[in-house]
């Protein structure tokens, strides 16, 4: 059975990020995907500290001892991921972002990437501004970035216009449901 791992960097449990990671995995599993799920707000994951052991051992592990343990585990085992995070001034969040740092392991110091292609990415992203262009370079350039462990990154989705309580909720948005839906059947397809 295929795994995937879904990471959601949005502190709100019934946000609208979410909503669209669970559309995700329900997707992943009618592919018959075992998934797992995880709120980066619930783990402990510090900053990456630069010790540089990863680097001097050359290895894709990390010597910090807290949640991004686990996190490690699973990213190697499974076959695919899928990040899911607002936007936040430009870019995803900083529980996002500190996950992000925590992946150096993943590359050398000339950015040899050492997880296999055959691990794949998508990406669901959700954001207050209705222009998708708006925030294209941050996206852009966290996607590349996740990219440079070697995974490959398969599918974007960019939900715009959304802020849970005060505009309509994206439960009503059916087609950006659907597109959700979608990036989880496809991730492993
Ligand atoms: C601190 C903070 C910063 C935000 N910055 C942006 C931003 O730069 N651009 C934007 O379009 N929306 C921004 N938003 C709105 C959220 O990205 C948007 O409402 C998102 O859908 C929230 O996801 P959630 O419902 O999963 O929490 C921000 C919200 C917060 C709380």
């Amino acid at each position: 059975m295929k795994k995937a791992l879904i990471l959601i960097g949005s502190p709100r449990k019934k946000g609208s990020t979410a909503a669209l990671a669970a559309e995700a995995e329900r997707g992943l599993k009618e592919q018959g995907v075992e998934t797992t799920t995880f709120f980066l707000n619930d783990l402990k994951i510090k900053g990456c500290q630069a010790c540089y052991w990863c680097k001097r051992n050359d290895l894709a592990a990390c010597a910090v001892r807290d949640d991004m343990q686990q996190i490690h585990q699973l990213i190697q085992e499974c076959d695919g991921l899928i990040v899911a995070s607002p936007i936040y001034f430009g870019g995803v969040t900083a529980q996002t972002k500190a996950w992000l740092d925590r992946m150096f392991p993943y590359m050398n110091m000339n950015l040899v990437p050492k997880l296999p292609k055959t691990k794949k990415v998508s990406f669901i992203f959700t954001q207050n501004q209705p222009d998708e262009r708006l925030f294209r370079s941050g996206i852009e350039s966290f996607m590349f970035a996740v990219g440079l462990s070697g995974m490959t990154v398969k599918a974007h989705l960019v939900g715009c216009d959304l802020d849970a309580g005060t505009k309509p909720p994206v439960t009503e948005r059916k087609e950006l449901m659907e597109q959700a839906c979608q990036l989880g059947r496809d991730l492993l397809a």
